[in-house]
């Protein structure tokens, strides 16, 4: 199956009420855990690469895996898209590449720290849309900011400072015309989202829930979904790490978003936390090897359970085969006409 446009995938997930994991990859070992997930579970698949991923990876490496995964496992949708794009330069580094889905996060400036203005993000948001919808492209936009830093990503902070104002959502989707809309209702990137378990009235729910009333048809994105389960945190711990106490954001929580709307879901510790702990495994108890291939194996062996417990728990499981993918041309034409109709 050629690489397939994250809007139908969307529109399919709306349909069925389920949601999609969104899974950041760096090398081929991880394309290959959630692509023998997605064949296990008969998922539907978005892999997504940060700036940084790029970066580390040379993209094309990147982009000829991803097109080897299409390739080895044409029953599974696979949407290849930017994650966290700065600015209108690498958005359009990445259509021009092939990625077929891209986020501009405007909710920050392009040095990916300064939360934006409201006008600010929706010019460049606006100026990403035009161009992406051209080449049959989806976009994926963000009002409100998240907390913490990855990889010098990020403002900082708890999750809780720039919480989304839902009728921003409303004005920014009218005035973007994007076709996801990642949202901030308290996560935050990375492994310390939380110094203790989260009850139900840390993540603000309330609000995801009142933009998912405003804008019923706007499929909604929940970044910093990693769970950062304890029996992860505690291989890492066991075999030398030194994790502090933490706790990501609990499966239910996002399952009350996908029944309110969230159709993609980023997840990225969770994967590193599960590859980590499984290569200190085998430098703790087996010292004697040397080949890659020893720790690598267990390491994606470890993610590929993360990603298909995943796939299950957002629903996505066993709707691979529910529809035939459009193709990036008809997807050129679907916009031209939304864009015709819209005059
Ligand atoms: O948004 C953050 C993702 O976890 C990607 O992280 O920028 O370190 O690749 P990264
Ligand atoms: P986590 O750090 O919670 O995995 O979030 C990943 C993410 O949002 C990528 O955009
Ligand atoms: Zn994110």
């Amino acid at each position: 199956m050629p690489l397939v446009s994250m809007r139908q995938l969307l529109d399919e997930a709306a349909k069925g009420g389920y949601g999609v994991g969104a899974f950041n990859v760096n090398n081929m070992e991880q394309i290959q855990a959630i692509m023998e997930a997605a064949r296990e579970t008969k998922s539907p698949v978005i892999i997504q690469a940060s700036r940084g991923a790029r970066a580390y990876s040379q993209d094309k490496f990147l982009y000829h895996l991803m097109l080897a995964a299409a390739e080895l496992y044409p029953e599974i949708p696979l949407v290849m898209h930017l994650d966290h794009g700065n600015s209108f330069e690498t958005c359009k580094s990445a259509i021009e590449l092939g990625f077929t889905s891209v986020m501009m996060d405007g909710s920050l400036k392009e040095d990916g720290k300064t939360p934006a203005t409201f006008e600010e993000n929706v010019a460049v948001t606006k100026a990403v849309v035009d161009l992406a919808h051209k080449h049959g492209v989806t976009v994926e936009g963000e009002i409100g900011v998240l907390g913490g830093i990855e990889d010098g990503h990020g403002a900082g902070g708890t999750g809780l400072e720039h919480v989304t104002d839902p009728q921003q959502a409303v004005d920014f989707v009218a005035k973007t015309g994007v076709d996801a809309l990642a949202i901030a209702i308290g996560t935050s990137h990375g492994a310390y989202k939380f110094s203790k378990k989260p009850d139900g009235s840390v993540l603000k729910m309330d609000v995801l829930i009142e933009i998912h009333k405003r804008l019923p048809n706007v499929h909604l994105v929940m970044h910093g979904s990693s769970s950062v389960p304890q029996d992860l945190q505690d291989i890492i711990n066991q075999y030398g790490g030194k994790l502090k106490p933490t706790w990501g954001v609990p499966v239910e929580e996002i399952q009350l978003g996908i029944r309110n709307g969230v159709r993609k879901i980023n997840v990225d510790t969770d994967n590193r936390l599960a590859i980590t702990g499984a290569i200190r495994k085998v430098f703790v108890e087996q010292p004697e090897k040397f080949d890659p291939r020893d720790y690598m194996k267990p390491a994606r062996e470890a993610m590929k359970k993360v990603v298909a417990l995943r796939m299950a728990q957002f629903g996505q499981a066993g709707h691979a085969g529910d529809y035939k993918p459009i193709s990036i041309e008809e997807m050129k034409k679907f916009y031209a006409g939304q864009a015709a109709a819209a005059k």
